[in-house]
């Protein structure tokens, strides 16, 4: 079989979820594929896409089945049970690297790291910037580790495990950056079931969705340094809660290029 017959055969799966598939499986990017209409995809290949096709067309995520996915133009390995990078969160890098001078030090908090997509981000386009990040999810951390191992940062990200601030007791920081859980309990099974793979600790903020905001709220004075700041992701329907909730660090809401609310920034004054 041709490369061209597999990407022209009918599928449930969307064509653009089997052309980055059919190019992961043969090592190429996918504008590539189109130079390779006419080659014959090995009998190996051929198998294994078939079985990965399966998996898509019952909605397991693409992103799990190629083990990586592309943030902010670098690619990151991602796995079960640990958030895919998401487009959007690209806007609270931008935001987060319009406020660090790249001549200058600075230390660093990234709760809830994930992948590391956010800390790894930031540490490439910072070379003098040092980063602290935790997670409560052990496999959120080995899939930072390995990242920032791959990007050659580790040793500018220090990775601890636990709750919001606990892991940092004691320290302060010039910024604190986080794209929390920020879901409704009650959504969680409306939810897709691929999307549902990667956990509910990744999505799912509590009963309204808006905790970590509140918990944040509370502790982040004490773990930032004068005229420090934060950068949180949030719900496009949360703006207006945030900003009451974080009302003592001057709060600033930013809308993301789909016109919806995004990110909060606060500063400590
Ligand atoms: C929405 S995901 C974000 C992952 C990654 N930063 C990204 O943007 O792709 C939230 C992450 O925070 C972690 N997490 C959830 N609640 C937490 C908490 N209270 N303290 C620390 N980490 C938390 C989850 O395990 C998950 O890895």
């Amino acid at each position: 079989m041709k490369v061209k017959d597999l990407i022209l055969r009918p599928s449930k799966a969307s064509q653009r979820d089997r052309q980055l598939l059919l190019a992961h499986l043969l090592g190429v990017k996918a504008p590539e594929l189109y130079l390779k209409m006419e080659e014959e995809v090995p009998l190996q290949l051929l198998e294994k896409y078939e079985k990965s096709i399966k998996k898509l067309e019952k909605g397991y995520p693409l992103q799990y089945l190629i083990g990586e996915w592309d943030f902010y133009g670098r690619t990151f390995k991602v796995a079960e049970e640990v958030l895919i990078p998401r487009p959007e969160t690209e806007f609270l890098v931008e935001k987060t690297l319009e406020l660090l001078d790249s001549r200058r030090d600075y230390t660093g908090l990234e709760i809830g790291v994930g992948s590391g997509c956010i800390a790894i981000t930031l540490l490439l386009e910072r070379e003098r910037l040092f980063m602290y990040g935790t997670d409560i999810n052990p496999k959120a951390l080995e899939l930072t580790s390995i990242n920032a191992e791959n990007y050659g940062v580790s040793q500018r990200l220090k990775l601890l495990q636990g709750k919001d601030f606990e892991p940092v007791k004691g320290l302060r920081f010039d910024f604190v950056v986080s794209n929390p859980p920020y879901i409704p309990e009650g959504l969680w099974e409306t939810l897709p079931e691929g999307v549902k793979l990667e956990g509910k600790d990744a999505l799912i903020g509590g009963k309204k969705g808006w905790e970590f905001y509140e918990r944040f709220a509370q502790q982040v004075g004490d773990f930032l340094k004068e005229n420090g700041f934060f950068v949180l992701e949030i719900g496009h329907d949360q703006g207006q809660i945030v900003r009451e909730l974080l009302r003592d660090y001057s709060p600033k809401i930013f809308k993301d290029y789909s016109g919806q609310d995004r990110v909060v920034i606060g500063w400590k004054s």
